[in-house]
């Protein structure tokens, strides 16, 4: 009989893989993904640490799923409360004190023990949750069946994981441990079957990407641009991206890699955190401003129309107003497509939260409003920019109205236009009409419009590519819990 899995996800797009890596875990023993938390047999609240409000949601979330436990154990039915993720890793023991209804925690690097840990939870009537918060030895990939869930048009690919860099604020080395690299043949594989399946953009993922290095086919360390090169191979493979990297790890090959492989997309999101280099050095991050810049001219360089993202925390430790005045010069300077930015959370056992210069609220308020106004600024006009183009867009899933699809661009825009239904999964060339603060407004170009009319009447679709997949894309999240 098949039974019900349902995954809330929190945090980065490192969580939403593993989620439909999870998915793909309890397969053979007979569970499905659905979308509701009701009437499921397994809860899965896949969570992230980053901050505390992300961290704190879980237990309001948990709070509430009692209530669904407790009310379905009423009629018989025995519901398995499960935490994942990073607040998983970090607090382990402590959520199932906390929250005793909680049947299993399990961090990042575990989750292939999975069905071991569900079968064992079932075999118990009550008792303490289970608690599987291990850095094993063996990677967890080695033992991942398949990818059986498909991801869709547009899909993630985890090629790197952990963190060696101790920024001072952050939790992610604690929560996901060391820097691991997949092998390439590894790698290679899932993309593989991701495009025969219909995937025509892959995201790769770490939460130092560019730090990648795994074993090549030539047995030797490859770097991301290597990579990188390697999967532009693939045929059918349309566009690459990925995410999150550090400027430390802008190597030269990555950076002329974007000259060179048309598939990889003009769009990077490249943290930089402050553009203070007293605030830079406090924070652990390895460079100063100045090298900051050094590598957005030289991206620039290879790839002229080459947009970029960005990650800010104001109000850490020690942030007086000229440092802060620095951060919003170099977001003048450098002009962002887009970028998330957020007041600093003390994170427990982090260096900086043990700080003595605290910065007060208010002034993290104003500092994180004014910041934001900047950054709002420029991607609305980086928006504006993109009206009288006509750009390639993936469809990944249907918009709010009838008719409406919504793709992305290659600079990720949101580009919602009126199409049929059967486009979904397709890149198409779109008109951009209008822009908004956070999608643009397009037309299907008119020959596309006639022809692919036209097709769809005798049957065939006529689009480019591929056969349209049976899943809608996952819902990109980023790490902004
Ligand atoms: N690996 C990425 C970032 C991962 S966390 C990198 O090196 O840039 C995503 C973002 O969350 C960070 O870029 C940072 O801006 C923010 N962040 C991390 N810890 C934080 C904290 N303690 N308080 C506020 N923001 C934080
Ligand atoms: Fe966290 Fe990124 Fe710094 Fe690693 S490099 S510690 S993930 S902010
Ligand atoms: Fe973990 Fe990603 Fe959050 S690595 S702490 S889920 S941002």
């Amino acid at each position: 009989m098949t039974k019900k899995l349902f995954i809330k996800t929190y945090g980065c797009q490192m969580n939403v893989y593993d989620s439909t890596r999870m998915v793909d875990v309890l397969a053979p023993l007979g569970y499905r993904p659905v979308q509701q938390p009701e009437g499921a047999d397994i809860i899965i609240l896949n969570t992230c640490h980053i901050r505390e409000k992300a961290s704190e949601k879980v237990f309001s979330e948990l709070g509430r799923l009692r209530v669904l436990k407790d009310s379905a154990a009423q009629q018989g039915r025995r519901v398995l409360l499960a935490v994942a993720g990073c607040v998983a890793q970090a607090e382990g023991e402590e959520i199932v004190r906390r929250a005793p209804q909680v049947d299993l925690v399990f961090g990042p690097q575990t989750y292939h023990r999975l069905p071991e840990m569900v079968t064992r939870a079932l075999g118990q009537d009550f008792g303490r949750g289970l608690v599987d918060t291990d850095f094993p030895a063996e990677s967890k990939f080695d033992f991942l069946p398949e990818e059986a869930a498909a991801q869709g048009p547009a899909a993630f690919l985890s090629v790197q994981e952990g963190c060696d860099k101790f920024c001072t604020f952050c939790v992610v080395p604690y929560t996901r441990g060391a820097e691991f690299s997949r092998p390439v043949a590894d790698i290679l594989r899932e993309a593989r079957n991701r495009v025969a399946e219909g995937t025509l953009e892959i995201t790769l993922l770490g939460q130092n990407v560019n730090a990648f290095h795994g074993e090549g086919l030539d047995g030797k360390s490859w770097s991301l641009g290597r990579l990188i090169r390697e999967l532009a191979e693939i045929d059918g493979l349309r566009r690459i991206r990925y995410t999150t990297s550090h400027p430390r790890d802008m190597d030269q090959e990555l950076i002329a890699a974007h000259g060179q492989v048309p598939q990889l997309m003009p769009y990077l999101h490249l943290p930089v955190q402050s553009g203070s280099d007293r605030i830079l050095e406090a924070m652990n991050r390895k460079h100063d401003a100045a090298l900051y810049h050094r590598i957005v001219a030289q991206l620039r360089d290879q790839r002229p129309d080459l947009a970029l993202s960005s990650d800010f925390i104001v109000g850490f430790p020690g942030e007086r107003d000229e440092d802060f005045a620095q951060t919003l010069q170099l977001v003048t300077k450098v002009g962002f497509a887009q970028a998330y930015s957020f007041k600093y959370s003390p994170r427990p056992g982090t260096p900086a939260a043990g700080s003595a210069q605290q910065v007060d609220e208010d002034v993290k308020s104003a500092r994180l409003s004014a910041l934001q106004q900047l950054l709002n600024a420029q991607q609305e006009a980086f928006n504006l920019g993109s009206v009288g183009q006509r750009m390639p867009v993936i469809l990944e899933r249907r918009g709010k109205f009838s008719g409406q699809l919504i793709g992305r661009s290659p600079w990720m825009q949101s580009v919602v236009v009126d199409a049929p239904a059967h486009l979904l999964g397709r890149l198409i060339e779109v008109d951009i009409n209008s822009a908004h603060a956070n999608s643009l407004i397009g037309q299907l170009v008119t020959e596309d419009r006639d022809h692919l009319a036209a097709s769809s009447q005798d049957g065939t679709t006529g689009a480019p590519d591929r056969p349209a997949p049976s899943q809608s894309s996952p819902h990109r999240k980023r790490a902004c819990a």
